[in-house]
């Protein structure tokens, strides 16, 4: 079976399969590796205004053809007010030095403040052309359901930490179900599945490397990579996913591998009575 590069979003613009994450790459070096990824031939990268990266990432973009580059940004939590959300993008606008990011999210769910009124302002940025599609990250399934029928316009894709040591199977078949596509954030659980003993095996005895079979399991489930590399090494390894398949019986081995670790567990995720007074607060 052939794998496609891009997947239709229900918005009806293509998705690259794999992107670059740009989590914690910054100055002259996240410059200079988003240069290289795009000399490569990466097209997707993914950015937040949080990563604080954003105009580095601007000055890479510069020079190659806007129209075949596909840009995700994320506002951050504390800034989901209608007129705090408009007034976010227009700034990661202004320092990535285009008119539209092909996709923008909501960072992480802020509980305080009504999911309609951050869908609206999300309506807005569309009307307006400055975002092409939008969506969530950190959405559990109930909060991804009250997204989807606070919004008018459609909720494209839910970004989320998902990887062999993190398999959320009832998240990501309520995302098939429901048109979302799940983009996993943490694909390579930032390297510790590189040494997974399931792996491991598995890429030696089909000729890959480890980051490409993590990276494969997940594109064969239906997601979206955005793995992070620092090194042109692994952005051209990383590259290898495509023209091949796991079998049926390696998949289903990963599936049950049986680890349930995140790598990514802020704060106000793990105090929810501190979450609750501090989104009142903001
Ligand atoms: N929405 C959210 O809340 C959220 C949260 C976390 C992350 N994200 C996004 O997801 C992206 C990816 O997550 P992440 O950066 O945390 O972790 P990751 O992509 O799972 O792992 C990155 C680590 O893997 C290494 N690596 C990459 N390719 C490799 C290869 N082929 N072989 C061996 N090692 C390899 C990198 O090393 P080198 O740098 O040396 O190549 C780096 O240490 C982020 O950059 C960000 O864009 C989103």
């Amino acid at each position: 079976m052939k794998q496609e590069k891009s997947l239709r979003l229900k918005s009806g613009h293509p998705m690259p399969v794999l992107g670059l994450g740009t989590w914690m790459l910054s100055g002259k070096r996240c410059e200079e590796i988003v240069r290289k990824a795009l000399e490569l031939g990466y097209t997707h990268i993914d950015t937040a205004e949080f990563y604080d990266n954003e105009e580095e990432i601007g000055r890479a973009i510069d020079g190659f053809e806007r129209s075949e580059l596909f840009i995700t940004s994320k506002v951050w939590r504390t800034n989901l007010r209608l007129k705090d959300t408009i007034t976010a993008c227009e700034k990661t606008l202004k320092r990535l030095g285009t008119s539209y990011v092909d996709l923008y999210l909501i960072h992480w769910p802020n509980d305080g403040i009504p999911i309609a009124e951050t869908m609206k302002a999300m309506k807005e940025l569309a009307d307006r052309g400055m975002v092409r599609s939008v969506g969530i990250s950190n959405f559990d399934t109930g909060r991804t359901m009250e997204a989807i029928e606070a919004s008018e316009i459609p909720v494209n894709v839910n970004q989320v930490e998902f990887h062999p040591h993190l398999y959320q199977k009832e998240l990501l078949e309520f995302c098939k179900k429901n048109g979302v596509i799940l983009t996993a954030y943490c694909p390579l659980a930032r390297g510790d599945v590189l040494t997974d003993r399931t792996i491991t095996e598995i890429a030696e005895r089909c000729g890959k490397t480890p980051a490409q079979v993590s990276l494969k399991w997940l594109v064969q489930h239906g997601a979206v990579v955005i793995p992070k590399s620092s090194s042109a090494e692994h952005l051209r390894d990383n590259m290898g996913i495509f023209g091949w398949q796991l079998s049926e019986g390696d998949m289903r081995r990963i599936d049950s591998i049986g680890i349930h670790k995140r790598k990514v567990n802020p704060f106000f995720t793990r105090i929810p009575l501190f979450r609750n007074v501090l989104d009142k607060l903001r």
